[in-house]
């Protein structure tokens, strides 16, 4: 049945916004210096469609058409991405005039237009030039981020309240390095453990630049999802608690904690993990979570060959295998769509972290459908919000919620063959049409409002 746009009703004070990142959308390649991922798109075979993100959405030219119809959507904030190497084209030295006046306009429009601006400082395009000594394999790299982070704060500090560090170092560790599904293209499997510990570093060195700018609403967007073990046997529940120590408690608990779980600390670069746990803990204001779909993680399989899992190939030595989530509907991705488990995870962080957990905000949410009349976006995002919602009820501390994605963009490995939009983009011509699922949120926003509005 079709969802109504009648969604639960949300705290006043919750922030709704839609989410995109500077690689996925901008375009504009040659304006500004070059990232590891207009090196991995270089070469055939890493995109499924052989594309690469030069022309993108091209919003680094039509930003203005892409605010007004941020503003017209209703959203409070708008959750983008600074691209590093348009501010500094070799990582680090010189900056570049025209790339921060890009983000100057940017956020000028947004807050004309009575959005909050949300920047995110890195979304997976680290300069090349610093990929190239070594990228995040260097603990160097921690250093130059919060320099850069510096940089961008000083710029635009003043009208971007609410910033975001990092996205998804989990991903960018395990795509990126581990088995070289995305930029740098690294197979390092554990070996790729010190690009985590790096990220989580600069992050925190990121932390205190940005507080020494005068920025004090600061978080970062890590993905999280619950791990269902495939039985109650000894070996799927181990193998599914290794899988959720990577992908979940690596990236959590260090941050919320201050301390990385049982057995990996020892495996992380540096001569004083201690005291990079004290930089890495350095509190944050709040937590924020991208929620896709929940994992199911058995032992592997035996005599199995790589597996093929949500667009990834994950090879037979790992020491989990994840498997199919039979009896739920996929996305055109191919992902479960499971709200509950959303609820699942956001208690289940309350439950772990009880008193340390920040207030949490999910920075990320959506689905890949094909189609302009995508009413099975609505239904996804209906349920999704539910399931916030029961959260909200069961005392968790969520503050926010961010669509992934105002516009149909480039999806990584996948290129442009799935789509995350509330807004359809001709590829072709560019022009942007909103999708039914669109205007269903902005009708559901609306509903929020006239609710919350003061009785005459
Ligand atoms: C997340 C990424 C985002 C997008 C969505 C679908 O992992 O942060 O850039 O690719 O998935």
């Amino acid at each position: 049945m079709a969802a109504s746009a009648a969604i639960p009703q949300f705290p006043h004070d919750f922030l709704w916004g839609v989410s995109t990142s500077a690689h996925q959308i901008e375009g504009a390649v040659d304006e500004r210096g070059a990232s590891v991922w207009d090196a991995f798109t270089a070469v055939p075979g890493h995109v499924k469609d052989g594309t690469t993100a030069a022309v993108a959405c091209d919003h680094y030219h039509r930003y203005r058409e892409d605010v007004a119809l941020i503003r017209e959507l209703g959203v409070d904030a708008y959750r983008f991405s600074v691209s590093w190497p348009r501010v500094l084209p070799g990582g680090t030295g010189e900056v570049s005039a025209a790339g921060l006046d890009f983000y100057d306009r940017l956020v000028d429009e947004l807050c004309a237009a009575g959005v909050r601006p949300v920047p995110t400082l890195f979304h997976w395009d680290t300069p090349l030039a610093l990929a190239e000594q070594g990228g995040w394999l260097r603990r160097d790299t921690a250093e130059r981020f919060a320099e850069y982070a510096a940089v961008v704060a000083a710029r635009i500090g003043d009208r971007a309240k609410k910033w975001i560090t990092l996205n998804e170092p989990a991903e960018h560790t395990l795509l990126g390095h581990a088995l070289g599904q995305h930029a740098p293209g690294e197979q390092l499997m554990f070996d790729a453990l010190p690009v985590a510990h790096h990220q989580l570093l600069a992050h925190g060195l990121a932390v205190r630049a940005l507080r020494a700018a005068g920025v004090t609403d600061i978080g970062i967007a890590n993905s999280h999802g619950p791990t269902w073990p495939a039985s109650s046997s000894a070996e799927d529940t181990e193998a599914a608690d290794f899988y959720d120590v990577l992908l979940n408690r690596l990236f959590a608990d260090p941050l919320i904690l201050g301390r990385y779980p049982d057995g990996i600390g020892e495996l992380m670069p540096g001569d004083d993990i201690e005291a990079d746990l004290k930089v890495i803990a350095e509190p944050v204001d709040w937590y924020g979570i991208n929620f896709y779909q929940p994992t199911k993680v058995g032992a592997p399989l035996p005599a199995a060959a790589a597996t093929e899992f949500s667009g990834l190939t994950l090879p037979p030595e790992l020491p989990f295998a994840p498997r199919e989530l039979d009896g739920y509907p996929v996305t055109d991705f191919g992902w479960p769509v499971v709200p509950e488990s959303l609820t699942e995870l956001l208690t289940g962080f309350r439950d772990r972290y009880g008193d340390r957990l920040p207030p949490l905000v999910i920075t990320e949410n959506g689905c890949s459908y094909e189609g302009i009349d995508d009413q099975r976006r609505i239904d996804y995002l209906d349920g999704h919000l539910r399931a916030l919602h029961r959260a909200l009820e069961a005392g968790v501390d969520v503050r926010g919620y961010f669509v992934w994605s105002l516009l149909d963009n480039f999806e990584w490995a996948e290129g442009y063959k799935q789509r995350f939009g509330l807004v359809h983009v001709d590829y072709t011509t560019l022009a942007r049409t909103p999708k039914a699922s669109y205007a269903w949120l902005r009708e559901a926003l609306r509903a929020q409002r006239a609710h919350q509005a003061p009785q005459a």
